[in-house]
């Protein structure tokens, strides 16, 4: 079954529904890949640095990556296949709920992933506009927005529009699946595009901007993420819809959302609670680990670890076991497993029973949370932009499938 070696990125072709068109599922694979990092840097705060024109994006942020580094052996990113240019040029890219914009390391640049030469591409069609996301992780790319094809399985979008940086750290490209308004260039005096979940639907492939994440458990590569439709057979129980809280808005509920934030009510392990203040908590698929409130990271860290100044945070045995960290919604709870929680400390990434191991739940040092891969292998989520929705429930580890259109 293809499901066990690859993730599987499924598209699913629908045009409006006004027609009676056939709809014919669109796949492409994209895998986990795990990154033995080397240099080992401790965990900071996350701090928004405050630059003219450059927008801070939860891509990870700078305390994940930071953290990242420390993890080494168990780095994982979520990378798919793309074609880009005329003949297509091949690369894998970071898929992104946390970020807005599509860009790839030009020629020339470092990148284990693969990167684009513009010059071989007959479609190319640069702007004179610049290009300059920096993400929460401080990591940063920097070229020309241009336009070109992009294919990946069987869907081929003409003229998306992206940039072929010249200019980058983060050594890898990202997709970018989150709201126009969360953009790189929407800044005061920028503009917003149609970016590239809102093409799937300019371009016929699905009726409404709404995808579906699961991104499987922590042992398997692969999951999926499906456009326009839900796979009910991935979840368990009824799926709980939540608005999407504009954390800038200031209490102006008119205005448009940026970034996928919910509001997280209580964290509670094995019927105790350790935090009854709800918080926005953001559902980032950039973002590997798990942020909390500095009271919720403490209390957590205490009850199953003990702190470590040489790490900077709360360390315990892999071997150690705990109950399910609950996470409150409204009506839903999301659990997700201790073990989950543990990444090694080890340089060899080793997770046996005497290993050292870092608790994933790491200090947010803000009063919001950040729900990162640690979390989102836990629950089904489905992302729906058009209406500022969100839909969750537990998630259904198969390889089974019941898909509808949305
Ligand atoms: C995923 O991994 C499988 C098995 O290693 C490989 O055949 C396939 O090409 C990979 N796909 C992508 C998108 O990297
Ligand atoms: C994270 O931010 C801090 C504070 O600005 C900075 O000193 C540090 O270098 C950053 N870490 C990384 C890995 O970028
Ligand atoms: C890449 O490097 C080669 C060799 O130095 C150079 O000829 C080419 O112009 C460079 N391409 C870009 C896009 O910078
Ligand atoms: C390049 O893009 C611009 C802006 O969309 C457009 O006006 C122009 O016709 C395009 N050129 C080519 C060769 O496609
Ligand atoms: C890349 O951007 C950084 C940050 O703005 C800048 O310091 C550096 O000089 C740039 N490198 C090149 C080769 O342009
Ligand atoms: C929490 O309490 C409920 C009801 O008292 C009980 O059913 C459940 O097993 C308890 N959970 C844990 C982890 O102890
Ligand atoms: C869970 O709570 C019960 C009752 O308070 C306690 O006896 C048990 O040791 C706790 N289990 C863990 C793993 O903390
Ligand atoms: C959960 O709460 C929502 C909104 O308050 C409600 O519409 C829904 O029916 C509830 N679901 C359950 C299973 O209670
Ligand atoms: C990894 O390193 C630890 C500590 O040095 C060692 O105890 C363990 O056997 C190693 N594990 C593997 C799989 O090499």
């Amino acid at each position: 079954m293809q499901l066990s070696s690859s993730i599987l990125f499924t598209v699913l072709a629908s045009l409006a529904s006004a027609y009676p068109v056939q709809r014919t599922p669109l796949k492409l694979d994209f895998n986990v890949t795990r990154t033995v990092t080397g240099d080992i840097k401790p965990p900071s705060p996350i701090e928004e640095p405050n630059v003219p024109g450059i927008l801070v994006k939860h891509r990870t942020t700078n305390s994940s990556r930071s953290a990242l580094m420390r993890i080494e052996n168990d780095y994982s990113l979520y990378v798919a296949e793309f074609g880009l240019g005329t003949p297509a040029q091949t690369f894998k890219i970071q898929i992104d709920t946390g970020s807005s914009d599509f860009f790839v390391p030009a020629v020339n640049s470092s990148s284990q992933y693969g990167t684009f030469d513009p010059s071989k591409s007959s479609t190319y069609n640069q702007t004179s506009k610049d290009f300059e996301i920096m993400y929460g992780d401080r990591t940063y790319a920097k070229g020309k927005w241009a336009y070109d094809d992009l294919t990946f399985g069987n869907v081929e979008l003409k003229n998306i529009f992206f940039s072929a940086a010249t200019n980058q750290t983060t050594g890898e490209g990202v997709c970018g699946i989150g709201f126009p308004t969360n953009e790189a260039s929407n800044y005061p005096g920028g503009f917003m595009y149609d970016n590239l979940p809102v093409q799937l639907v300019n371009q016929g492939y699905i009726s409404k901007n709404a995808y579906s994440l699961y991104l499987n458990s922590e042992e398997a590569s692969s999951g999926s993420v499906l456009f326009g439709a839900i796979d009910h057979a991935k979840y368990q129980g009824e799926l709980q819809t939540f608005d999407i809280v504009d954390i800038d808005d200031g209490g102006d509920k008119t205005s448009t959302p940026y970034a996928f934030y919910i509001n997280l009510d209580s964290v509670s392990v094995n019927n105790t609670t350790y935090i009854n203040t709800a918080y926005p908590a953001l559902l980032d698929s950039g973002t590997t680990l798990l942020y909390a409130p500095t009271e919720v990271y403490k209390k957590v860290g205490e009850t199953y670890g003990t702190y470590s100044n040489d790490d900077e945070g709360y360390v315990t045995t892999c071997g150690a076991t705990g109950p399910n960290f609950d996470f409150k919604f409204n009506n839903l709870t999301i659990s997700v497993p201790f073990k989950d929680l543990l990444f090694s400390l080890e340089d060899n990434g080793s997770m046996g029973a005497n290993d050292k191991c870092m608790i994933g739940l790491q200090n947010a040092g803000s009063s919001t949370y950040i729900l990162g891969d640690v979390f989102l292998r836990s629950a089904y989520v489905v992302y729906d932009l058009t209406d500022a929705k969100i839909s969750m429930a537990q998630v259904k580890y198969t390889a089974e499938e019941d898909i509808s259109f949305i």
